[in-house]
């Protein structure tokens, strides 16, 4: 099979920078994050759109990033899961899953807190259902789902009741 290895430059904004990277023009996503800018974090599961290991958060949307173009993301903002902590501390996702034990061997996790950080920025309050829902593309073969709900669950009641401060009164 003929390879096409032109490199090209892409502007990505990647976790709040703007960084440029040069990779071959036939590259996704997920290869750019991880060989291009060396953000390893988004694995390199089935890399055919199956397992979600490899989600990130486009335009506020989980997105599958190894079969998306690395092209489709030129002035998009990325979130991948480098990018949830704050200078404050780990994401209440993060620190969740910690306190739940909801993460074993840890390769499904970075592509599952990005998925439910996407959900929770639309909806801290999310149902159980809508979060099963919202994870639905994202496998994990070692945990049993429910202490990921559980923490996910969690999560939400807490950025739910930092965020009601803010909407009381208005
Ligand atoms: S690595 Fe992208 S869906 Fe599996
Ligand atoms: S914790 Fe191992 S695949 Fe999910």
């Amino acid at each position: 099979m003929l390879m096409d290895n032109r490199q090209e430059i892409v502007r990505l904004r990647v976790n709040g920078d703007l960084r440029e990277v040069g990779v071959p023009v036939h590259y996704t996503l997920l290869e750019a994050l991880r060989y291009g800018l060396r953000l390893t974090g988004s694995k390199q599961g089935c890399d055919k759109g199956d397992c979600g290991a490899c989600t990130v958060i486009l335009d506020g949307r989980p997105t599958l990033s190894c079969i998306t173009p690395v092209w489709e993301a030129e002035g998009s903002d990325v979130v991948t899961v480098e990018g949830l902590a704050t200078a404050e501390g780990p994401h209440p996702l993060q620190d969740e899953f910690d306190r739940n034990g909801a993460a074993q061997c840890g390769f499904c996790t970075p592509g599952i807190l990005c998925s439910a950080a996407a959900l929770l920025e639309r909806n801290p309050s999310a149902s159980r259902q809508e979060i099963q829902e919202a994870l639905g593309g994202n496998l994990c073969r070692c945990t049993g789902y429910t202490k990921i709900y559980d923490a996910v669950e969690a999560a939400g009641a807490r950025l739910a009741e930092t965020a009601a401060p803010e909407t009381e009164g208005r």
